[in-house]
């Protein structure tokens, strides 16, 4: 298990042609997204990366954020009339629409709620891990899943095969869906088989909302446990945005304190806690002989919370981004995006659709989460808040 910077960019960055993900991922995202980037390898891996990482360059993410804020407004409306909430499930809806409407635009015929729930089955029941998942299956050993859960993948599968195949009879410009037919590798102009567009579209599904969502869910928790932070973000929204509607994208950064407290909310509860390899060629990683075969868990969790790499490591202070920005660099001790070639793809898309909704949610709403609440971080494949996260929230 490696929880240090210089070996986990060992792993990640400069010996990253040695390893590959292992049979847990394979294991786990398997049955939804074999073909996807998150799951392939190799070649296949390169030319999807090259493929599909202009989807979410600076250029898209200016069109994608009226969408998030339409979708906080619907969100809002919502708060209104029922301020009860759970926050990790509150924040999986807004996420997993926010995703829907980025990714598919307002598609026709296609039942979103179905969609939904089938996305959110498929999320809670397969990626759990399980003691099993750690087992030395062979790869044809098939991972069980509920009922519910495999009934829900295949609703997916079907659904987006649906959604794509309409695409391309009727081309709408620049949803994420068309951009991802459209994806070429701008070296060799080579596109993407029709089930690696499948799978890529329920990975973006699968990666893209829950991790969002959890952001969002311990980044509330925090601010609803500490009235200081919640006023500031107050402020600065009211200077920077006034009182009314939502984040204009040309605004984002000039958010520096909230994009602070999402910082430092990923610090202490990264919603990806870990990581795995698999080592593929002898090699020495941070002094030490490996081997091919060996596998490695990155537990950026454990990095985020060392007293060796980090002053007063426990507390909740966003102000240690503002006070010193190298601790965002690379190679520094904080990777809730992993780091190397596999980096998060969608790290722009998430941190704008993070800063945007703290904001709003913070300006317009006073977050009460009861004072006995300390939800203990559970490590699934994310890191979940056991219990959930009770709250309130009313109209400020
Ligand atoms: C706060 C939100 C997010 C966090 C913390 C997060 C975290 C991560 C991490 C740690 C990895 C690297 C995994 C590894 O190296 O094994 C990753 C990869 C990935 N993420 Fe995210 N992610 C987030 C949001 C998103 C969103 C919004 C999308 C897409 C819509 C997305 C799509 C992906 C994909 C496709 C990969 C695989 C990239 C590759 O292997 O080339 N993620 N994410």
């Amino acid at each position: 298990m490696i929880t240090d910077p210089e070996g986990m960019m060992a792993v990640l960055q400069h010996e990253a042609k040695k390893f590959t993900k292992t049979a847990i991922d394979a294991r786990i995202l398997g049955p939804a997204t074999k073909e996807g980037l998150l799951s392939v390898h190799g070649e296949q891996w390169k030319r999807q990366r090259k493929a599909v990482a202009p989807m979410f360059r600076k250029r898209h993410m200016e069109d994608l954020a009226p969408l998030i804020a339409t979708t906080l407004d619907d969100f809002c409306a919502g708060l209104d009339t029922q301020p009860n909430v759970e926050l990790n499930s509150a924040m999986a809806e807004l996420t997993f629409d926010v995703l829907a409407k980025a990714l598919l635009g307002n598609p026709q015929g296609l039942d979103g709620e179905k969609l939904k729930y089938a996305t959110r089955n498929m999320v809670t029941s397969a990626g759990t891990l399980r003691p099993d998942d750690l087992l030395p299956f062979p790869a044809w050993v098939p991972r069980p899943i509920s009922p519910k859960g495999s009934l829900a993948l295949k609703r997916l599968k079907k659904a987006a095969d649906k959604l794509i195949a309409e695409r391309k009879i009727n081309p709408v410009e620049d949803d994420l869906v068309s951009l991802l037919i459209a994806a070429k590798d701008p070296k060799t102009g080579e596109g993407l088989s029709a089930r690696e567009q499948r799978d890529n579209l329920i990975g973006f599904f699968i990666a893209g909302h829950e991790t969002t969502a959890l952001t969002l869910t311990w980044a509330l928790y925090l601010v609803g446990k500490h009235a200081p932070t919640a006023e500031r973000i107050r402020e600065e929204v009211l200077s920077v945005c006034g009182p009314d509607g939502n984040v204009a994208y040309d605004q984002m950064a000039e958010l520096k304190f909230i994009q602070a407290v999402i910082d430092e909310t990923m610090r202490l509860y990264p919603p990806a806690p870990m990581l795995n390899r698999l080592c593929h060629e002898d090699t020495v990683i941070c002094e030490r002989e490996v081997k091919a075969g060996d596998t490695f868990l990155l537990c950026n969790y454990v990095m985020h919370r060392t007293e060796r790499l980090w002053d007063n490591p426990l507390a909740f202070d966003p102000d240690r981004f503002l006070r010193d920005p190298s601790l965002k660099a690379k190679g520094a001790p904080y990777m809730p995006f992993g780091a190397g070639p596999r980096i998060c793809v969608g790290a722009a898309f998430a941190t704008m659709e993070a800063v945007m909704s703290l904001a709003r949610l913070v300006r317009d709403y006073d977050i009460k989460v009861p004072e006995e609440c300390y939800p203990k971080p559970l490590m699934t494949v994310t890191l979940r808040p056991e219990g959930g996260v009770p709250a309130r929230m009313d109209r400020a």
